[in-house]
């Protein structure tokens, strides 16, 4: 199967670090113009260098999701400099202190919520209404196997990743019969700083995350990358609404 981006605008939030970053490098492999942002200026100048592209075919931006007036400026700018957006993949997210409910802090539930799920919706509701307007679009939302199923110790992450699926099949319902694709990607525990900073150079934590998935070791950010390409490719055209898992077999049983 071949997959292509050619000229296709894409834009990827938290394109700093982890997936973004890897998407952000594949994606212009695959000969797409990126728009890319995130909330850190430094990890995102990182990204801009190591994909050494031509400036014109990428324009990039500090945004916080969680900040209406960054993601309308954002999305905005993105579709001066190229005149459109054809694929939009919501991917900045974050992780919080792990801890039993009782024990968890309503500081850190507030920002997972403000960032995984208000995001997630600003992000949506501003492209959505561009791919209306232009009458085509893929959205993929990046959720997690937290999505699909509890995970001790990460409740406020774990409602957060199970909102972004219910905005996901939402709509794409809603926007099926407008050419718009909207579909979430649901991946388990992968080598990125988010998980690495977990780890934190503990071997038994590592061990227990590598135990818990059925191919028992941890995935790479490019094996969810690959996911991600096909799922925003032109080869998958009657797909839609769908929160697939990118898992090692992790929500299989
Ligand atoms: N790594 C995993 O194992 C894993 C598993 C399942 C889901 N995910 C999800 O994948 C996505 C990417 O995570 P990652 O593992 O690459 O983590 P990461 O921490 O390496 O990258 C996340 C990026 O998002 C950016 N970001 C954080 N808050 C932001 C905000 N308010 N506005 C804009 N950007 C912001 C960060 O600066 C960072 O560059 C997240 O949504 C995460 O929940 C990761």
């Amino acid at each position: 199967m071949d997959i292509t981006f050619a000229d296709k605008i894409v834009q990827i939030t938290g394109a700093g670090s982890g997936f973004g970053r890897t998407a952000a490098l594949e994606f212009s492999k695959a000969g797409a113009k990126l728009v890319l942002s995130d909330v850190n200026s430094t990890g995102l100048e990182e990204t801009v260098r190591q994909l050494n592209i031509d400036p014109d075919r990428c324009l990039s931006l500090t945004c916080d999701i969680s900040k209406p007036e960054d993601v309308s400026r954002m999305i905005q700018a993105g579709i001066e400099h190229f005149g459109q957006l054809d694929v939009a993949i919501n991917n900045a997210g974050i992780a919080h202190t792990m801890a039993r409910m009782a024990e968890s802090s309503l500081e850190e539930f507030d920002r997972t919520m403000a960032v995984n799920v208000k995001g997630t919706f600003l992000c949506m509701k501003d492209e959505l209404q561009q791919m209306a307007h232009q009458g085509h679009g893929v959205i993929l939302n990046v959720a997690s196997v937290a999505g699909l199923i509890g995970a001790p110790l990460a409740g406020a992450y774990t409602a957060s990743k199970h909102a972004v699926i219910g905005l996901t099949k939402t709509a794409a319902l809603e926007y099926a019969r407008q050419n718009i694709r909207i579909n979430a990607i649901c991946p388990a525990f992968c080598h990125t700083p988010m998980v690495d900073n977990l780890i934190d150079g503990k071997e038994k934590r590592e061990r227990d995350m590598s135990m818990a998935i059925p191919m028992g070791r941890l995935g790479s950010p490019e094996e969810i990358v690959n996911g991600m390409m096909w799922l925003c490719s032109d080869q998958n055209s009657f797909t839609t609404g769908q929160a697939l898992a990118f898992d090692g077999g992790l929500t299989t049983g």
